[in-house]
């Protein structure tokens, strides 16, 4: 768990190292779109986002990675990542997010990076779920992950000066999720449902003019740290409670240390008062657009990337040489 110890402050030009980060592993991860096999698209997105990340100006350490050393030879948990030099940060990854949603050629898919101050990313331990909600700005003071879900989709309708029948909510096709989903529509809200991806749904529901007004879903703890750290970049709010899915997780969570009770904000989340992050789509998304290959032009990237102490939110559309391809992903074009 962090430290709480701060060190070094990281340095503005980060944010834009970062960018490169995911566009290598985005642009790998593309290759293998449609192509009916997660773990090589995974593969792909974690090969180039690792080399990459070598060269960036840094001493990070991954708190949220693929998985323990044993299991994830490259960005585990506890990996040391960057050239060594300050500033010391934490470091969450998740190269492929979506890698169902890239394998079958389905939206949404994005490669994302998060960055703090070192000891401020929340480590989620043995926990692998998190209920969480998230909304934007307008009704962060209204998340609640226990009252009825019916009693908040009201309280969003009433701030939002909308019926009710207008309210989005966005979550996870789970069965797990059966009875909210039964709960929300006899609300009279509405649902949309998503295969996989919930970082890339929560950038949505705290996004302006979104067509989404709340999150809600037990999903993975590293998509709730990720998701905390770009909102604190965009502005919003998402709630998270660890979710252990049996007793043995539940006991090792306790033995760990872990308050099984409590609702953590993004603040809680991610603790760190100067965070970047970056996410680049793969496939085309509501937030992102994915990787246009463009024959001997090369291809396109769509991506954001954002700072929370400057408030900075940049929108980078690049065009990668096909030559020089090669050299960031170690994937061979054309
Ligand atoms: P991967 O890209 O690692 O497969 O994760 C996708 C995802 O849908 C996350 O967005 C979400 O938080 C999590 O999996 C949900 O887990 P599960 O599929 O086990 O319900």
């Amino acid at each position: 768990m962090s430290d709480g110890h701060t060190t070094a402050r990281p340095d503005s030009n980060l944010a834009l190292e970062l960018v490169r980060v995911t566009e290598a592993a985005a642009l790998a991860a593309a290759r293998m779109v449609g192509r009916g096999d997660k773990e090589a698209a995974d593969q792909a997105a974690v090969d180039a986002m690792r080399n990459v990340l070598d060269s960036v100006a840094m001493d990070g350490v991954v708190v949220i990675g693929e998985g323990e050393k044993d299991e994830a030879p490259m960005l585990y948990n506890g990996e040391q990542i960057g050239d060594g030099s300050p500033p010391q940060v934490d470091i969450a990854v998740d190269p492929l997010e979506g890698t169902r949603l890239t394998a079958l050629g389905m939206p949404s898919a994005i490669a994302v990076i998060a960055l703090s101050e070192r000891g401020t990313m929340f480590d989620p331990g043995p926990c692998v779920y998190m209920e969480k909600i998230a909304g934007g700005p307008e009704i962060a003071d209204l998340l609640d992950l226990d009252r009825p879900l019916p009693d908040t989709l009201a309280l969003v309708a009433e701030r939002k000066r909308c019926d009710i029948r207008d309210v989005m909510v966005v979550m996870l096709d789970r069965e797990r999720h059966h009875e909210a989903m039964e709960q929300v529509r006899d609300a009279g809200a509405r649902v949309r449902l998503i295969m996989d991806g919930d970082v890339s749904a929560a950038m949505l529901a705290v996004s302006d003019n979104s067509p989404v007004d709340l999150l809600w879903g037990i999903g993975g703890t590293p998509e709730g740290v990720i998701s905390a750290a770009a909102i604190k970049c965009i502005g919003g709010q998402l709630l998270g409670r660890l979710w252990p899915r049996g007793e043995e997780e539940r006991k090792s969570a306790i033995d760990a240390g872990y308050d099984l009770e409590l609702v953590l904000d993004c603040d809680q989340l991610v603790s760190g008062d100067d965070v970047f992050f970056s996410a680049t789509g793969v496939t085309d998304g509501d937030v992102l657009q994915g990787v246009r290959y463009q024959g001997d032009r090369g291809a396109t990237t769509d991506s954001l990337v954002m700072r929370s102490r400057s408030g900075t939110v940049r929108r980078v559309s690049a065009r990668h040489d096909r030559t020089k391809l090669r050299v960031l992903t170690g994937v061979r074009y054309g």
